[in-house]
């Protein structure tokens, strides 16, 4: 009788939600590094002051809205999808710094920006490469939104014209190249995976902004076990062994393409992880941490190193061996990739934390963001900030991680040769200092940062500096206090009309035999 009645209260809550914030940036993420600002922390403070000075995170930024888009000239129309990729920067600094900062004027601009283009766009339109745009400014725009969605006077006024724009320029187009009803698509593998890999990455980021369970399972089903590129399988095409060493690494779907491209997956699957990890799925522990082989080979090669290559057909492009084409590619997301996969999971990753290392001494030690390090629209794929954001110490991931920190010495990615260096005094070499190994040519580069003249002193608002630094130990979703991934799987499968019947089925069941028992 005890053991039924224990049963039906412990029943996991039927109703599914999403966590908010619940992308890019969690709230443990905003407290951890509001912590570090405060005690005067690099690489924390260096990021954060790069920030807060941009032309991109100043409240005065004015929005220059267009009702179509259109990435590359069409027709009679010009190339204008830097207004967005801009505009959408700036939203999601000023959002970033109203988090960490708790200024208001720097929210309300934000929402200003999101109101203006909500508003104002109808269409993405243009050859396929209006997907491009959907897919690339569409997660950095529903992360923008995502981080305003504890400020009030943005929920109130703001959201719903978010939503809608989310329900009728961004998810259909989604849909649409997902499910390959473009013609270009007959072949499902034509497009290389990073077409695919941000169309995923922004259904899930807009399921979130507008709490669509359907959205949601659609774009992660997709990433598990879809048909074309940007299905994690389909994206690292093949599991090889390192030479030597004989670990499992994973080529990727571009690696005979080229590295720039192929630096952009690897950016895409931070984001895909990530804002799973956020609501509690672990895709970059999918397929066996499939994420990490693709990005131990590229991190492998990248650095100079040989990778054993299998030929590669989509039955339009064929390769037969890795590219070298802008090899060293350096894109800002080896700060997520690695405080993921060593820090939290503590695994081990030595080419990522040597290509960690590698970008970090590229950004003169903090990873660059939306807007910091130059122009053209490969800077503007995704937000950056690794550094402001990911960073973790060792005192930081202890909390989250009780069994691991009583026997640090079994961790096998402790060896000395691989941990990358974490005091502040290597984070001063200079900024930007080598183009070698850009995906996107420097030469034309405005340098925001430098262009910004009068640093601000940032004012913390105190109520929002708060040490109690782990509020994810809270929440339902809290998967960092578990990091065994089978216990992680655990968990209610809301989306299943089916069994959520069945669930009501077995708790009407028992209580009518509750009922009988307590009558007898
Ligand atoms: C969720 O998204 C799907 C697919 O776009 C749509 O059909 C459905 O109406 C949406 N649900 C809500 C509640 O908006
Ligand atoms: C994992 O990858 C292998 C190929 O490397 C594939 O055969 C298998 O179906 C994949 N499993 C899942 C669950 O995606
Ligand atoms: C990268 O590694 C080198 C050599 O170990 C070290 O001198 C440098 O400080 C490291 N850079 C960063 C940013 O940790
Ligand atoms: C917020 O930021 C603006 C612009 O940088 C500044 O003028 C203002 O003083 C700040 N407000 C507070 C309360 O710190
Ligand atoms: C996770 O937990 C299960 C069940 O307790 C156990 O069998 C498994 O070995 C654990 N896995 C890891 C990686 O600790």
């Amino acid at each position: 009788m005890f053991l039924f009645l224990s049963f039906v209260i412990s029943l996991p809550p039927l109703v599914a939600s999403f966590v908010h914030p619940g992308l890019l940036v969690s709230d443990s993420d905003i407290s951890r590094t509001q912590k570090k600002i405060k005690a005067n922390q690099d690489p924390w403070t260096t990021s954060w002051n790069t920030l807060t000075n941009l032309p991109f995170s100043d409240p005065s930024y004015t929005p220059s809205p267009v009702s179509a888009v259109y990435r590359s000239t069409w027709e009679d129309h010009t190339a204008n999808a830097q207004l967005l990729w801009h505009d959408v920067a700036a939203a999601f600094n000023l959002g970033l710094r109203w988090k960490i900062s708790g200024n208001t004027s720097c929210a309300d601009a934000a929402s200003n920006i999101l109101h203006a283009w909500a508003t104002t766009l109808i269409s993405i339109d243009g050859g396929d490469d209006k997907y491009l745009t959907a897919g690339l400014q569409g997660y950095e725009l529903a992360n923008a939104a995502e981080l305003l969605r504890d400020y009030q006077p943005f929920v109130d006024n703001v959201l719903p014209s978010v939503v809608e724009m989310a329900n009728n320029v961004f998810i259909p187009m989604h849909y649409r190249w997902l499910n390959h009803e473009e013609p270009s698509e007959h072949n499902v593998l034509h497009f290389f995976a990073n077409w695919e890999l941000c169309n995923v990455a922004s259904a899930m980021a807009m399921a979130v902004i507008t709490d669509n369970q359907t959205v949601w399972d659609f774009a992660v089903n997709y990433f598990k076990t879809g048909d074309g590129t940007g299905a994690i399988n389909n994206a690292i095409t093949n599991i090889i062994e390192e030479p030597g060493t004989g670990v499992l690494l994973g080529q990727g779907q571009e690696s005979g393409r080229d590295q720039g491209h192929s630096a952009l997956d690897m950016q895409l699957f931070g984001v895909i992880g990530q804002q799973a990890w956020n609501q509690g799925e672990d895709l970059f522990a999918y397929n066996d941490s499939r994420i990490l082989r693709g990005m131990e080979y590229f991190a492998r090669y990248n650095l100079g190193n040989d990778v054993p290559f299998v030929p590669y057909t989509n039955g339009i492009v064929s390769y037969t061996e890795v590219s070298s084409a802008s090899r060293g590619a350096i894109r800002p997301t080896w700060e997520l990739l690695y405080n993921h996969y060593v820090m939290i999971k503590r695994m081990d990753a030595p080419w990522t934390t040597l290509y960690l290392n590698n970008t970090l001494d590229y950004y003169g030690g903090a990873e660059g963001g939306a807007g910091s390090w130059g122009e053209g629209s490969g800077h503007y794929d995704g937000l950056g900030w690794g550094s402001l954001l990911y960073r973790m110490d060792e005192s930081d991931v202890i909390a989250p991680f009780p069994s691991k920190s009583a026997s640090p010495t079994a961790n096998p990615t402790s060896s000395a040769s691989t941990t990358l260096n974490l005091a502040p005094s290597a984070m001063t070499t200079t900024t930007g200092a080598s183009d070698q190994s850009a995906p996107v040519s420097h030469s034309a580069t405005t340098n925001f940062a430098a262009v910004s003249t009068t640093p601000r002193t940032q004012t913390f608002a105190s109520s929002t500096i708060s040490d109690d630094n782990f509020p994810q130990l809270r929440g339902p979703k809290s998967h960092l206090r578990v990091p065994n991934k089978s216990l992680l799987e655990i968990t209610w499968p809301q989306s299943e009309a089916i069994f959520k019947i069945l669930y009501m089925y077995i708790y009407m069941y028992v209580c009518v035999c509750l009922l009988l028992y307590i009558v007898d």
